[in-house]
């Protein structure tokens, strides 16, 4: 019986007995069990059998037989391995190939890795950068890897940047004088009344932690009107282009909206969707946001317009028309080659302890929340939902920002779980309404005030 223990045995034993156990099997399961139990490879283990399983007819099984022989760390493999991989049609057996001469980590691979770099599949070409930037500083290799800044795969160009570009580009920088943890005093638990295109002039770079908004929903509620729907998203560029300036380095912008809909104009007319949320993230993308998820907020049935009653009726097909109870939480990175191991890592140990994420928290990409319903304002946060956001992407004292404040949940919320809060908002009334009805310490600035204290209260703890 083929067991693990047996497996063992006779990899011990040398190879002869293994390649004969291999060539006894009847059936592809348990070639593939040996294989996947082969485990560590003693040294001057021959690969022989695991070569002639290069060519068996079952895909998995070449693949696992190119995962062993990477193991073997053998130079005269070399020549053997680069055939058959420019024999192979199978792509994953090819990438397992190229990570085999990679990890033989000698110079001889340097000629082979150079040729795959014009494979036509972008994760063996990544593959074999991979295995040559354990030479990155011979020049030969510089002179290969530089050029694929231009390459046509994203993924390429991203890690090349990295690698040969982003300390450079890091130096050029207008570095801020803020360690990645602080903040301005005068940004601390602001709420300022004015356009917010304005108010941002004000903001110096890298200031913020977190931002969490839910825009104006283009003409459809008539807090704002826009001439058209180019002229709404252009402005929205612009909010979330300078956003991107004041965010600090690799930190996240989360935006909340949905596709809306404008009523017809008459019975002859139909109504018209605008899908904001699939609109907006082009201009978002293009300005250096990197899209990270999409978290869906799903309401409950009842608590949205029916808009199913017609299609109940006949149930005649193309009148189909499903209620609406979700709307979008695009989650955006601002671009950087740091990981985020490198965000978390610039708080103190007191701060990840505090900042640590409670129980109960969410597990999918599917919060069902209750909406909020206002008397004065008709778009209102959910505390819920703030809560979540906040935690799930700030530390403790973060600056958290909402350009599109509204009646002040983002603040509220961020105040009530030990961040700092900065909120812009155009509308006097709400601004009124935030500082009456809250019991939290605000100040409420106007614009000129602010222009002020950005002058002058540079400062920071
Ligand atoms: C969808 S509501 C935000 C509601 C908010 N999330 C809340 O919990 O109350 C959008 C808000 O953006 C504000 N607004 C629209 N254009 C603005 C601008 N150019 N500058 C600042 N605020 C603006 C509107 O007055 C409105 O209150």
């Amino acid at each position: 019986m083929l067991t693990k223990e047996l497996i063992t045995e006779l990899k011990n034993n040398g190879n002869g007995d293994l390649g004969y156990l291999v060539d006894k099997q009847q059936d592809n399961q348990s070639i593939l069990f040996i294989l996947e139990n082969l485990g560590y490879i003693p040294k001057n283990f021959d690969g022989v059998f695991l070569f002639a399983l290069l060519s068996h007819h079952y895909h998995k099984i070449r693949l696992l037989a190119a995962k062993n022989i990477a193991k073997i760390n053998k130079v005269e493999y070399l020549e053997k391995l680069f055939q058959v991989f420019e024999n192979e049609q199978d792509t994953s057996v090819k990438r397992e190939i190229v990570s085999a001469i990679g990890r033989l980590r000698k110079v001889e691979n340097k000629s082979y890795l150079f040729k795959i770099l014009q494979d036509s599949d972008p994760k063996i070409v990544c593959q074999a950068i991979r295995g040559l930037l354990v030479f990155e500083k011979h020049q030969d290799v510089k002179e290969q890897l530089k050029p694929l800044i231009n390459h046509t795969n994203e993924m390429v160009r991203t890690v090349i940047y990295k690698e040969f570009f982003a300390e450079e580009d890091e130096k050029d920088k207008e570095k801020s004088s803020l360690a990645h943890h602080e903040t301005y005093d005068f940004l601390k638990n602001t709420v300022v009344n004015g356009d917010v295109l304005e108010v941002l002039k004000y903001v110096p770079n890298e200031s913020v932690h977190l931002t969490f908004t839910s825009p104006p929903y283009y003409n459809a509620r008539d807090y704002s009107i826009y001439p058209s729907y180019q002229a709404y998203l252009e402005f929205l560029e612009q909010v979330f282009k300078e956003t991107h300036r004041i965010t600090k380095e690799g930190r996240f912008l989360i935006v909340n909206t949905s596709p809306i809909i404008i009523p017809r104009v008459s019975r002859s007319h139909s109504s018209k969707r605008y899908p904001i949320p699939f609109d907006l993230h082009p201009y978002l993308v293009k300005n250096g946001w990197e899209f990270i998820d999409d978290i869906i907020w799903q309401k409950p049935d009842y608590s949205v317009k029916n808009r199913i009653g017609g299609f109940m009726q006949h149930r005649k097909p193309l009148m189909y028309k499903p209620n609406a109870v979700t709307e979008y939480l695009m989650v955006y990175r601002k671009e950087t080659s740091k990981l985020i191991d490198w965000n978390i890592r610039s708080y103190d140990k007191k701060t990840t302890k505090e900042s640590i994420v409670p129980e109960g928290y969410e597990r999918t990409n599917v919060w069902k929340i209750d909406p909020c319903f206002d008397k004065i304002h008709s778009a209102v946060f959910p505390v819920e939902l703030c809560k979540r956001v906040i935690q799930y992407y700030s530390f403790k004292n973060d600056l958290v920002f909402d350009p599109f404040g509204g009646s002040g949940t983002v603040g509220k919320t961020a105040k009530a779980l030990g961040r700092k809060f900065f909120l812009t908002e155009k509308d006097v009334n709400l601004l009124k309404r935030i500082s009456e009805k809250n019991s939290y310490d605000i100040i409420v600035s106007s614009l000129e005030t602010f222009k002020f204290a950005s002058k002058n209260g540079n400062n920071i703890s």
